[in-house]
């Protein structure tokens, strides 16, 4: 039985990656990052609770000590390092401690493992926002294409994104990197735009609420579901060599065209409800994302589950649902 540690297991996608290994019989471990408000901490495990419930650990990515404790117990096959301060506007507000999680906690991951045990399989979280607002000439983003981050988030990701490379070919580590376009699901965070817009739509239609304020509607992204991109997280690190690789649909919607979907599907007309409010734009706005997946699509062909509109009426339905219980 093979043994994986998850950084930030209770977040959308370290559960999501749970329930996908231990279908495929990994013993499963995570870590959380305590938090002085317990309630809804691992809501989104929970269900897992009987068979994990004695491999979970509070750990800290700015915490070499607690990581090294962790790894050495438990002596993982895999690690998927998925925690970090994971929103961009808020790396603006908190940069040092953005930067501490993003690039020293992947640093202490890698110096522990080419301390310990350098056969230890590292997949690292890297972000499509590490390409800011450059694009190649078709308009995609791509493995080759130059980065040049915005957000003090994004810096703070290619820092560990290099690192990863610098690591691999250094001491030789099985290190790669997954550069994952946005990916959603009704277990994202309401403080991301996909379930903030659904969630908030419905409250308007329930009469619970009477607008929506936003930042920036022109931007586009490229989003995913969570669910396929863990598959393609695994993918990456059962290839033969370690690389890095771009995790995307290929398409592309702006934030318009999100609010207008999934108020429209509700019955209603966006224009009526959305407001724009100067808190929600970022210093720098990251204009359009669309990531072109065909490397990773060569080395192990993509199944995605969802289109934008399939993905969306799942969280729809999903706080349909919460907000009438
Ligand atoms: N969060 C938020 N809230 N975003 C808004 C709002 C709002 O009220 N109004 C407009 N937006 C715009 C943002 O400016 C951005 O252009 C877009 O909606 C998406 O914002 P988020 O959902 O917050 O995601 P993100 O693109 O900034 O970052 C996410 O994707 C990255 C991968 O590209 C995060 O999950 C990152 O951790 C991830 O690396």
């Amino acid at each position: 039985m093979k043994k994986v540690l998850i950084t930030g297991i209770n977040g959308q996608d370290g559960s999501y990656l749970a329930e996908f290994l231990l279908e495929k019989d990994y013993e499963v471990h995570g870590t959380l990052k305590r938090n002085s408000v317990s309630e809804n901490q691992t809501a989104r495990i929970d269900h897992l609770y009987p068979r994990i419930k004695n491999n979970l650990y509070h750990a800290d990515m700015c915490d070499m000590a607690s990581l090294l404790s962790i790894i050495k117990e438990i002596e993982p096959d895999e690690i998927y390092n998925l925690a970090a301060q994971s929103h961009v506007k808020v790396s603006f507000n908190e940069p040092s401690y953005t930067l501490n999680t993003i690039a020293n906690g992947t640093l202490s991951l890698l110096e522990i493992i080419r301390l310990i045990n350098p056969s230890i399989k590292l997949y690292q979280a890297s972000s499509s926002e590490m390409f800011g607002n450059s694009c190649d000439e078709d308009g995609f983003q791509r493995e080759t294409t130059p980065m040049n981050p915005v957000s003090p988030y994004a810096c703070a990701k290619l820092c560990a994104y290099n690192l990863v490379k610098c690591y691999r070919e250094s001491y030789d580590l099985f290190a790669s990197n997954g550069i994952l376009f946005n990916h959603e699901s009704p277990r994202r965070g309401t403080t991301f735009v996909t379930n903030k817009v659904v969630r908030e739509a419905i409250k308007i239609r329930k009469g619970l609420v009477d607008k929506i304020y936003l930042g920036n509607l022109k931007s586009t992204r490229d989003w995913g579901h969570a669910k396929d991109y863990v598959r393609m997280m695994w993918s990456i690190l059962q290839l033969e060599k370690p690389d890095d690789y771009v995790c995307a649909t290929g398409s592309s919607n702006s934030v318009l065209d999100l609010c207008e979907y999934v108020f429209s599907t509700l019955g209603l007309d966006y224009r009526d409800y959305v407001v724009q409010d100067s808190r929600f734009f970022r210093p720098t706005e990251l204009r359009n994302l669309k990531g072109c997946p065909d490397k990773l699509n060569k080395a192990v062909p993509i199944q995605y589950s969802y289109t934008f509109e399939s993905m969306l009426d799942e969280m729809i339905a999903y706080w349909e649902e919460r907000i009438n219980a």
